[in-house]
């Protein structure tokens, strides 16, 4: 696509050609029936316009043979772009299995994001070439959308909960980044950039935050500062479940429900521990708002995330897993 003309942004991601041929295809068969109508309305026109002298014509009944064609065409069509854009949109709402995970807080009016590794940015991200990118999103106050054209990549960011976009980048590069929803006085400001990087050059800059510790490190600090070992050990007579297998596993209710235990069942226990509790204990965790932001939950997360895949080296970054890396595993540094 040129890049010059405003119409065609760059496509910088996998799924981006995907967007885009759908959309192509859309506005082409748009165009064929609004030619198509427009010209038969004009044709129809002249041909059956009122002459003084003429009588009018004969009306017709119908026509089953036409009835058919204009009802099923259209279905056809339009069941087609259905299923079409569908899949597209399964392909873009769904992560491959091999991603590295950005956690990105959305606040009037930035974009925090954070890498496994513990390395920080405001209103900028890189990534590297090639890899499956999952931002996990959550917002400190209003509503905001991650938006990054060249990725066809826009995600509504909101309070309380996590959401989730995912690309794999095609094309090294500095590409735009914007909240595309309103969001107060600053949002036309709330934008940024997304560095494309080649990897070994996406390594190097990993490594290069200075004093930074990882996620899970951090996280695993925040337990500890929180007083989480409290009750959540082996030494706490039961006031808490252990929480070393918690993330991903299957938690049966008091209520006698079973819920996956989730980033969001992880962030809302954490925040309203009294929503779910656990089958088999006392709802007595006191909650944690206001003495831990979203970016402490997320690095609590993370920390969990580690507990159940084994738990792994927190002083060490997490690198980037190799493409056919399995979900959830990363590979030991
Ligand atoms: Cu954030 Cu608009």
């Amino acid at each position: 696509m040129r890049s010059d003309l405003p119409l065609f942004p760059v496509a910088a991601s996998a799924e981006a050609r995907e967007v885009d041929l759908l959309f192509l295809a859309t506005v082409l068969l748009s165009i064929f029936f609004a030619s198509l109508i427009t010209a038969l309305l004009i044709g129809f026109a002249i041909k059956y316009r009122r002459r003084p002298k003429d009588k009018p014509p004969a009306a017709i009944h119908g026509s089953i043979v036409l009835e058919i064609l204009w009802m099923v065409i259209p279905l056809f069509l339009a069941l087609t772009v259905f299923v079409w854009g569908a899949d597209v949109y399964f392909q873009l709402s769904r992560p491959p299995d091999d991603t590295v995970t950005v956690n990105v807080v959305g606040k009037r009016w930035m974009w925090k994001l954070q890498h496994p590794s513990g390395r920080r940015e405001i209103n900028e991200l890189h990534v590297p070439l090639g890899t499956a990118v999952r931002l996990n999103m959550t917002s400190e106050d209003v509503i905001h959308s991650f938006y990054v054209p060249a990725f066809r990549v826009k995600a509504d960011v909101l309070p309380g909960r996590y959401t989730t976009a995912w690309f794999r980048a095609t094309r090294p590069g500095r590409y735009h980044l914007f909240c595309a929803e309103y969001c107060g006085t600053q949002h036309s400001g709330m934008i940024g950039w997304v560095e494309v990087m080649e990897p070994e050059a996406f390594q190097a800059w990993l490594a290069g935050g200075a004093g930074e510790i990882s996620m899970v490190a951090a996280g695993e600090r925040l337990f500890n500062d929180l007083g989480c070992t409290t009750c959540h050990s082996p030494g706490s007579r039961d006031r808490g479940p252990l929480l070393d297998k918690l993330y991903s596993s299957t938690v049966k209710l008091q209520t006698g429900e079973s819920v996956p235990a989730d980033e969001a069942y992880l962030r809302e226990s954490i925040l309203y521990p009294a929503a779910k509790v656990t089958a088999g204990y006392q709802p007595v965790m006191p909650t944690f708002r206001g003495l831990v932001n979203e970016e402490g939950i997320l690095e609590l997360i993370e920390f969990l995330k580690s507990r159940a895949a084994g738990g792994e080296d927190v002083e060490a970054p997490v690198a980037v897993p190799p493409p056919a890396a399995p979900h959830g595993k990363r590979p030991k540094p």
